[in-house]
C-alpha cells in the first residue's frame, strides 16, 4: 500500500506491506533510530512517538496507522545543532546514562508538560509511569523534569 504522512515537518510517501509495523517504518525505511525498540510488546516505552502531538508506541502501531498523521520522533524535536530545553534539562540532571531510554521517555516528557507546564512529582511519575529505565533509578529523570519546567515557566510569556 502506498503511505504518505508527515514525519518531523517533512511529507513522506513511500509504498508499505500493510503488516509492517509503525517501529519498522521509522528505523528501517526512514532510517530514524532514535526509536528505539526495547520490549517490542508494548511495555518498556523505548519506541515512543509522538502522533499528532500525543504519545504513541511506535511497536504497538502499524505503518498504515500513521497515514494523513503528524509524526515526531526525537530526531525531530529541535532544529539541526540545537537541543530542545528537555533535552538540555536531561543532560544538565545526568538524567542520561546508557540513552536508551531516553527518546521516549523525553518525548513523553514533552508531551506531558505541554499538557502541565508545573506537573507535582506525583503526577511525573504518573506521565512517566509508561516508559522504563534500568540505569538512572528514576531520581535524575525526575529531576530533569522539574527543571525543564521550570525553564519552560521562565520562558513563558506573562
Ligand atoms: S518497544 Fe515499544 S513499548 Fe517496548
Ligand atoms: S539511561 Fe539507560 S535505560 Fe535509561
Amino acid at each position: 500500500m502506498r503511505l504518505r504522512l508527515t514525519v518531523n515537518g517533512e511529507t513522506r510517501e513511500l509504498e508499505v506491506a500493510p503488516d509492517r509495523r509503525a517501529v519498522d517504518l521509522l528505523r528501517e525505511d526512514l532510517g530514524l533510530t532514535g526509536v528505539k525498540e526495547g520490549c517490542g510488546v508494548g511495555e518498556c516505552g523505548a519506541c515512543t512517538i509522538l502522533v499528532d502531538g500525543a504519545t504513541r508506541l511506535s511497536c504497538l502501531l502499524l505503518a498504515a496507522q500513521l497515514a494523513g498523521r503528524e509524526v515526531t520522533t526525537i530526531e525531530g524535536l529541535a532544529p539541526a545543532g540545537q537541543l530542545h530545553l528537555v533535552q538540555q534539562a536531561f543532560i544538565d540532571c545526568g538524567a542520561v546514562q546508557c540513552g536508551f531510554c531516553s527518546p521516549g521517555m523525553i518525548l513523553a516528557v514533552v508531551e506531558l508538560l505541554r499538557r502541565d507546564p508545573a506537573p507535582s512529582r506525583a503526577l511525573i511519575l504518573e506521565g512517566l509511569s509508561g516508559n522504563l529505565c534500568r540505569c538512572t533509578g528514576y531520581h535524575m529523570i525526575i529531576d530533569a523534569v522539574e527543571a525543564a519546567a521550570r525553564v519552560l515557566r521562565a520562558e513563558a510569556p506573562s
